[in-house]
């Protein structure tokens, strides 16, 4: 009995020393840290990548996770152990600041000429960013002569893919804002984002702890619950790197739970809940280019 559910359901949930192990592999390549006594949440996570792999034991599997030809499995680990929750208009008090005073004027200066660069940090399966699109085609119905687009980047693939594919379950949509449902489809496998909204956002994979690809600055950078599950010094260095992404008069929107420092070290302001706003002087504008 003992073998049989050991083999179908894997091993229990590791021990102290075990965590200590898969938290360190963690942390040292998607900066998340792992609280002790988080046993059973790692093994729920990770049980079917060892079943997966037919492994019974920790012990191997963080001796595949931490070896070179691993690196497949520490992917599909951290993308295992990261937590993805997300919903359409999640905080939507972020999105009325974005219809009623952010987008208006990036409206108006693209309608002049200028790009318009918008961000989705930790973006997750996209509901995000096209909760952001969504509000930025109900404003402009002119969206598609102008030069504005969206990018959303997550560290795990499979929320890339599936923001990509654009498909979302019928129960997700009650938090749509009825008018803004015109953007959606019906499809046999749920709701699929019209494809003038799909087109303006590019989604790629980036941890947010490596070199950014992007050259340019964004307007708008949305990174909201991302930097919950990292230590201090990496929440601080993020903050500030964002800061450094960002034209001047550019919005920053964080998690209900994150706040960025204010100092003088820093050149953003607070300009509403959970939103910050780079100063308009000081530092010069360039549009943010990823292909
Ligand atoms: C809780 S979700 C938040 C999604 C969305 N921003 C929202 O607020 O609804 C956090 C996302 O951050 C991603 N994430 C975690 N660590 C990351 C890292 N080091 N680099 C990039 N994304 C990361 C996770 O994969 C996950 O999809």
């Amino acid at each position: 009995m003992t073998v049989q559910s050991s083999q179908f359901n894997g091993p229990s949930a590791p021990n102290e020393s075990e965590l200590a192990s898969i938290a360190r592999v963690l942390h040292e390549h998607a900066g998340i840290v792992i609280a002790p006594g988080k046993g059973s949440m790692v093994q729920s996570r990770l049980a079917k990548r060892l079943r997966a792999l037919g492994l019974n034991d920790y012990a191997s599997y963080i001796a595949l996770v931490t070896s070179e030809a691993g690196l497949d499995e520490r992917r599909a680990m951290i993308s295992a152990l990261t937590t993805n929750v997300t919903h359409f208009f999640r905080e939507n008090h972020h999105f009325e600041t974005l219809r009623k005073e952010a987008l208006p004027p990036l409206i108006a200066r693209a309608r002049a000429g200028a790009k318009v660069r918008i961000w989705s940090a930790g973006s997750s399966n996209g509901q995000e960013v096209f909760s952001i699109a969504m509000v930025l085609a109900d404003l402009a119905s002119d969206l598609a002569s102008l030069d504005i687009r969206l990018l959303a980047t997550d560290i795990d693939p499979h929320m890339i893919a599936r923001g990509r594919d654009a498909v979302y379950d019928p129960a997700t949509i009650d938090t749509i804002p009825q008018p803004l449902r015109r953007f959606l489809q019906a499809e046999e496998r749920g709701w699929r984002i019209a494809p003038e909204l799909r087109t303006l956002v590019t989604f790629r994979e980036l941890n947010l702890h490596d070199s950014w690809p992007m050259k340019g600055r964004f307007d708008v950078i949305f990174c909201r619950n991302v930097v919950i599950y990292f230590d201090p010094a990496a929440q601080l260095r993020l903050w500030q790197r964002f800061e450094a992404a960002l034209n001047p008069g550019g919005w920053l929107f964080v998690g209900h739970s994150e706040r960025v420092p204010l100092g003088a070290q820093s050149a953003l302001t607070t300009a509403g809940i959970t939103t910050y706003r780079l100063k308009e002087t000081g530092s010069k504008s360039g549009e943010a280019q990823w292909h």
